[in-house]
């Protein structure tokens, strides 16, 4: 079966698709099940990355996304006419890619584009509702390509009482265990979370949660002083000054000390944020002030594996040097395309005894991760089976994800 995974992240840039093929379902599992059934439950035997495309949104779109995320411009009718006009520009993503690489889809796995998403409960007309909306009709989908469709899948997870978030762990658990050396896979998209799986862990023993800002603040920043959407390799940020003090400052705040599990996004480090930003570096050039947000998304990294990670690992900052099997941080997403902020994420966690790997050493270039990721969690919903990992969004249960849609 061949599953086609979309994916479309906070920063709004556009649409990464994944080609995944899985085996045939065999009556054995070769891997344990992330929920712990019998050892006979089937789970994969294995998939295959067939290829993968990124499809940036046009300008309007993308001005038009980030406007609909913000309630003050959001008109009912324009969120109608988005949830539409995406399920028609992942449709055509999809198309091409797979004619692209000369396959057949037979299923697609498609998360949306989040425009609203809180994680926790909050008071609401006299309940306690933790909320998330994902648009991009997965009926439109369905139509235009003619194969079944899963969408949406959050919401499963947030009525089993988990926050909805991250998913990803699904993937980053049966990608990356292993029995000797502790792993860290981070994605940095717009907002940065990871997935810690300590050496040798159960899927209960799976963590993972925001860090914080990914590329979000940097994009902002490169937005407001440069008109430029992101910075294209770190060169503004490698051509600046880190304001320490403002880092320091910044990582103050309540989100940074918020025990996991907990979820970020617009909300969070969004248009607002920024704008404080700029007022604390005011009188900084504009290159400062983009290495400054640079180094906030690499220190909040490295604060929040020092604060929540290596402790579980059983590791104190340094102590992994001492431990012979070690700790990999394994990153992907757009962020790894930004060599400063490579470079000043592989300063701050080396002296905490992990060494930095590209998640495309594995197998999963970091463009498509979470797209592949989507393509495994449709696969298992179709099979009927749960997807989400209770441990790392506080669900009470694991939960079949997303809606399905036929053709
Ligand atoms: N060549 C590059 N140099 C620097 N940053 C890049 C580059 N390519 C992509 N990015 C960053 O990656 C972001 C997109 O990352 P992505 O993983 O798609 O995030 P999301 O999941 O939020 O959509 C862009 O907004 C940009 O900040
Ligand atoms: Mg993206």
């Amino acid at each position: 079966m061949i599953v086609a995974g979309v994916m479309s992240g906070t920063s709004a840039d556009g649409i990464n698709v994944a080609l995944v093929r899985f085996a045939g379902e065999s009556g054995r599992a070769r891997r344990p099940s992330p929920h712990g059934r019998s050892p006979h439950a089937n789970w994969h035997s294995g998939f295959t990355l067939l290829g993968h495309s990124e499809y940036q949104f046009p300008a309007a779109v993308r001005r038009t996304i980030l406007e609909m995320m913000n309630a003050e411009l959001a008109r009912v009718a324009d969120l109608a006419r988005l949830n539409f006009l995406l399920g028609e520009l992942y449709a055509e993503a999809v198309e091409k890619t797979a004619r692209k690489y000369r396959v057949k889809v037979d299923l697609v796995g498609c998360h949306g584009q989040t425009l609203y998403h809180q994680g926790t409960p909050e008071r609401f007309l006299g309940r306690k509702l933790a909320v998330t909306w994902q648009t991009g009709e997965g009926a439109v989908i369905a139509a235009r390509l003619g194969v079944p469709v899963v969408s949406d899948f959050r919401p499963a997870d947030m009525a089993a009482g988990g926050t909805g978030a991250p998913l990803v762990p699904f993937l980053d658990y049966f990608a990356y265990r292993d029995g000797r050396i502790a792993r860290i896979a981070q994605n940095i998209g717009g907002i940065a979370n990871l997935t810690a799986i300590p050496a040798g862990a159960s899927p209960a023993q799976v963590t993972a949660f925001d860090t914080g800002p990914g590329n979000m603040v940097m994009d902002a920043a490169m937005e407001e002083l440069f008109h430029k959407p992101f910075d294209r390799d770190g060169v503004v940020a490698g051509s600046g000054r880190v304001l320490d003090g403002v880092v320091a400052q910044l990582l103050r705040a309540k989100f940074f000390r918020e025990k996991p599990p907990r979820t970020a996004g617009r909300e969070e480090f969004g248009r607002e944020y920024v704008s404080r930003l700029l007022q604390i570096c005011h009188g900084a050039s504009k290159a400062d002030v983009v290495a400054t947000a640079t180094a906030l998304t690499a220190r909040s990294i490295t604060d929040a594996v020092q604060r929540f990670v290596l402790p579980r690992f059983g590791l104190r900052g340094g102590a992994t040097r001492r431990v012979k099997s070690g700790c990999q941080m394994i990153v992907s997403g757009g962020g790894t395309k930004n060599a400063t902020l490579m470079a000043m994420l592989r300063n701050e966690i080396a002296p905490l005894g992990i060494e930095l790997h590209f998640s495309d050493e594995f197998g999963l270039p970091a463009e498509a991760k979470e797209a592949v990721a989507f393509a495994v969690m449709a696969h298992e919903t179709w099979h009927r089976r749960p997807s989400n990992v209770p441990s790392a969004t506080g669900a009470k249960r694991a939960a079949i994800l997303g809606k399905i849609s036929h053709a």
